[in-house]
């Protein structure tokens, strides 16, 4: 199959590089082009824009930071992926984005077949072949597709019609984020009062109410593990729209909020980069959040 990858950053390059692994005729467009470079090595064709990337493919995927670079790659007025998309082909949105912007404003996406795609899952998943892909759309659509999915990942399970899949996603990290951020205050609190790291080991990770999600970080804590995996720039992106999303359903957003103004006091300390368990760190420097 021809198979489009638009974004070669951590996810998209690791998903395009899985397609090439499958046998697929795999063609690539990066806004940096530099950075497909490895990708292009490995077997990909370069497309000069969006548009020309969906003429020669036959499904798309779009792995981009957020609704901006996004909304940018699906409508450039003269280059946009849309221009080059017609009904015999499938474009997979595998962004976070936001609620509204997974809706597609249906004056200017309507006639073209997407499929939203979260990814659940970081760097080590995608790279393993081992994320999910949460696919909301089109039924018909998604079966057409799912062969191919599985060439990059482990489950691809059918949640409804365009929307619920990213909201799904915003939930999903937001209990993810919740907990990191809520333990790095309290595991900077149990060791500023006298706690030694190693008894809180031994302590925290068997007993009934630890999730496996703080079982995960308390490793992460331990080993330092601050290099990026899933960055605190990506995680408060993703709290700003789940923040929108819980207010658009009519319910008090305090707590994405005030999870939200953790990780932005974070990037602003300069730990945007660092992987979510940099918090840590940041606690223990006495994080001033806003
Ligand atoms: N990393 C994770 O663990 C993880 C896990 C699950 C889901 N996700 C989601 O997957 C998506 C991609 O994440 P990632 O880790 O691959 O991010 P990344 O490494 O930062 O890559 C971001 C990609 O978006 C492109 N981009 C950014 N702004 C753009 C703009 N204005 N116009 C065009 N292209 C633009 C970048 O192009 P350049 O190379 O030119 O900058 C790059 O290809 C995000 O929505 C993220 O939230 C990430």
């Amino acid at each position: 199959m021809k198979v489009g990858v638009i974004g070669s950053g951590a996810m998209g390059s690791r998903i395009a590089k899985n397609f090439i692994d499958a046998s697929h005729k795999v063609y690539v467009f990066n806004r940096t082009k530099e950075k497909a470079a490895e990708l292009i090595r490995s077997g990909a064709n370069w497309s000069d824009s969006p548009t020309a990337l969906a003429e020669a493919s036959d499904i798309v995927f779009t792995v981009l930071t957020d609704d901006h670079a996004s909304e940018s790659i699906w409508l450039d007025p003269t280059l946009g992926l849309v221009l080059g998309l017609d009904s015999s082909k499938v474009a997979v949105e595998c962004s976070t984005i936001s609620y509204d912007w997974s809706l597609r404003p249906a004056s200017k996406l309507k006639e073209y077949r997407y499929l939203e795609a979260p990814l659940v899952g970081s760097r080590p998943q995608a790279e393993s072949k081992q994320l999910a892909m949460l696919i909301a759309g089109d039924e018909k659509d998604y079966e057409a597709v799912k062969p191919l999915l599985l060439d990059t990942a482990a489950k691809t399970p059918f949640i409804g019609s365009h929307g619920k899949a990213i909201a799904l996603k915003l939930v999903i990290n937001s209990l993810f984020g919740i907990q990191v951020a809520a333990f790095a205050e309290l595991y900077t609190a149990l060791t500023h009062s006298g706690f030694e790291e190693e008894q809180i080991m031994k302590l925290l990770p068997n007993l009934p109410v630890t999730s496996p999600i703080m079982q995960f970080t308390l490793n992460q804590f331990a080993e330092r593990q601050f290099s990026p995996l899933f960055p605190i720039e990506l995680i408060e992106k993703d709290f700003g729209y789940a923040q929108q999303f819980v207010k658009s359903a009519g319910v008090s957003a305090n707590l994405t909020s005030e999870t939200k103004s953790v990780f932005h006091s974070a990037i602003k300390a300069g730990l945007g980069d660092q992987n979510i368990s940099a918090l840590l760190h940041h606690y223990q420097k006495g994080a001033q959040n806003d």
